[in-house]
């Protein structure tokens, strides 16, 4: 049926001109109301019609019902290129995603940073490299033979106590509580000469305050050749300490110790970095404890495969928490895996 009411061909003329106008859901959404809604324009043709003798009835009516059809297709039909039309938007958007571009005021908020160990470890890298020593790693989860045994410390021996161990459930498994484990791999799996550091993660099953912490970071060095002896241990020390601390006359101070793993055994201390008659870092004394250190033990060459009566070798382990207190002014060792953004913030 054709429409050819002239006021009927009015509003069409007048519909068509609005949906084209008509650029969102929400204003295709108000045209429905508006032309198909209970008091829209079509019901009020259906009351118009209503009042109508039956023959303009006949004519009228199909007419009207005509118009709402193409009102409802064209809406139809609008809403759904509306919608083609955003998503293929969102799929434009995903294809010519930029993961380059930056967006500087983002990044100007939340710029990221090294954490303390970091720049620590790649200070301490760089000089054990200059010196010619090579990165050696091991597993966190080691056993007892590892951690202990190889190391000279037997079941039974009292030198187990001094480092209180995390114990797995499956029996002989244990977090290494030092890295000297790393020590024992790479004597295993390699011949002298050997010159390795091994910065790591160790745990103690300890009670933490300001000064301990259950989980800490330390790193040896290992130096093992035929006549290796305290003279090497003094020197590598020495050029150590200073390049570490930027400092050409810091002092060395050796004092007799004991580490089951080295004969003899050696306490590391370093001149106060902080002054020269006694402060308060150094509880006046004028001397920092920096960690142990020695002359490999025979037993655990042997342990190790290592041939005692033809090689020998040193030994020496920093915490590195420590050395960041001192570099860093910290002063709580729980503050490094405490994940304090304020705290991570300074460096
Ligand atoms: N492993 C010892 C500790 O954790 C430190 C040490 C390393 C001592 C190397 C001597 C030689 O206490």
């Amino acid at each position: 049926m054709k429409i050819i009411d002239q006021s009927l061909l009015n509003i069409l003329a007048t519909w068509q001109k609005e949906l084209e106008q008509s650029t969102s859901d929400q204003e295709l959404e108000a045209l429905r109301i508006a032309y198909l809604g209970r008091s829209g324009r079509v019901n009020e043709l259906m009351g118009r019609l209503k009042k109508l003798p039956l023959e303009e009835k006949r004519t009228f009516g199909p007419q009207v019902q005509q118009l709402q059809e193409i009102i409802t297709q064209g809406l139809h039909t609008a809403q759904q290129k509306l919608r083609e039309e955003s998503q293929e938007k969102e799929l434009s958007k995903k294809k010519n995603f930029d993961v380059t571009a930056s967006n500087p005021s983002i990044f100007d908020k939340a710029t990221g940073s090294l954490h303390p160990y970091t720049h620590l470890i790649e200070r301490i890298e760089d000089i054990f490299t200059s010196m010619g020593f090579a990165y050696a790693q091991g597993p966190e989860v080691e056993t007892e033979w590892y951690n202990f045994e190889a190391l000279n410390i037997p079941a039974d021996h009292p030198a187990r106590d001094m480092q209180d161990t995390f114990w797995l459930t499956t029996p002989g498994l244990l977090l290494r509580t030092h890295t000297s484990s790393v020590q024992v791999h790479t004597m295993k799996t390699q011949q002298p000469p050997l010159a390795v550091f091994t910065p790591g993660r160790v745990f103690r099953h300890e009670a933490t305050d300001a000064t301990h912490d259950f989980m800490f970071m330390q790193c040896e060095g290992l130096l093992i050749d035929k006549n290796i002896s305290l003279t090497h241990l003094c020197s590598l020390l020495k050029v150590f300490m200073r390049t570490l601390f930027e400092k050409n006359d810091l002092s060395i101070r050796l004092r007799p110790s004991y580490f089951p793993f080295v004969e003899p055994g050696l306490e590391v201390d370093i001149s106060c970095i902080f002054c020269k008659n006694g402060c308060a870092l150094c509880k006046k004394t004028q001397w920092i404890e920096m960690g142990g250190s020695g002359l490999v033990h025979p037993e655990t060459l042997k342990a190790c495969g290592i041939d005692p009566t033809l090689y020998s070798g040193c030994a020496w382990g920093i915490g590195i928490e420590r050395l960041a207190m001192l570099l860093y002014g910290i002063n709580d060792i729980r503050l490094f895996h405490s994940g304090k953004i304020e705290f991570l913030k300074q460096f």
